[in-house]
């Protein structure tokens, strides 16, 4: 028998394991058999910084199954938003994949992570780097009010294998431009890139490969990436985020971390399985 993730069944256990609260599924969207998002509600207790991580998961066999997932929404949304890749033998996403409206989640009350604000130097344009669900932390932050007031520009470049994994296209390209508090900020200030390898699509190949050739900056109208003036932060998978810290080290650009402010930082974007 297929497990269910946990109901309010009279032998669940409702309580929720210390550091963590139960909350509520409130939406769920799937954009491909490889990829969903959901909503839940939050804890009103519960903090963050928009681009943190927090571990999240489902109660199995009366234990918590948890994996780090950055939180899509921003700091200042009532609700929380995630996005998840599926795989069919993943431990948490093989269930968390069947998730429905009503039924709950847990959410992990310390939330963390490198991608934010303060862990980078000021500078004139951010340069957000992410590849297939590694564009959650900057669905966050792209949504924060506070990242339009640090630099003049802020390029998203998000590359995925096909069309249909660009998640949030259109929240990023018709929504947020007209969004009653954001949308002068955006429409002035952000550049989204979206990109896909392998199928046709006007802006195609890697962001490693059209960074190296001078592409990426042109796509955007900017000046060539500079550590002198330019900041960046990276969320993809381990291959695409060694490739892109060393592209960006062999241009003079400096790990930040949360003890010490850079000029790029770097997280992977977790959940594999
Ligand atoms: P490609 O199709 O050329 O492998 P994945 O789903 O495997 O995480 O890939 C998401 C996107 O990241 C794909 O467009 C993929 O391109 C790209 N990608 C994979 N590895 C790297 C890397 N080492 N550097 C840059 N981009 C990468």
């Amino acid at each position: 028998m297929q497990e269910r993730p946990m109901t309010e069944t009279a032998d669940a256990v409702l309580t929720a394991p210390k550091g963590y609260t139960l909350e509520e599924v409130t939406w769920v969207h799937h954009w491909t058999d490889r990829l969903f998002s959901f909503r839940c509600t939050r804890a009103p207790a519960l903090r963050f910084t928009s681009g943190q991580f927090t571990m999240i998961g489902l109660m199995v066999e009366g234990k918590p199954l948890t994996r780090a997932y950055s939180m899509v929404s921003p700091a200042w949304e009532e609700h929380l938003e995630f996005l998840s890749i599926k795989v069919p033998d993943g431990p948490l996403t093989s269930r968390l994949q069947h998730i429905r409206v009503g039924e709950r989640v847990l959410i992990g009350q310390k939330p963390v992570g490198t991608l934010v604000p303060e862990n980078l130097l000021p500078g004139r344009n951010l340069w957000l780097l992410a590849t297939g669900t590694g564009l959650a932390p900057f669905m966050s932050l792209i949504r924060d009010p506070e990242i339009y007031d640090r630099y003049e520009r802020v390029v998203l470049a998000h590359t995925v294998r096909q069309v249909a994994e660009l998640a949030y296209r259109e929240l990023i390209t018709q929504e947020l431009p007209r969004h009653e508090l954001l949308g002068e900020m955006v429409a002035q200030k952000l550049i989204y890139l979206p990109a896909v390898t392998r199928e046709p699509f006007p802006v195609q190949g890697r962001i490693t490969t059209r960074l190296e050739q001078g592409l990426a900056e042109r796509e955007a109208g900017v000046a060539p990436l500079s550590p002198e003036h330019d900041r960046a932060m990276i969320c993809g998978s381990e291959a695409m985020n060694a490739d892109c810290k060393a592209l960006l080290e062999a241009r003079g650009f400096v790990e930040g971390s949360n003890s010490a402010p850079g000029t790029y930082v770097l997280e992977k974007a977790f959940v594999t399985k």
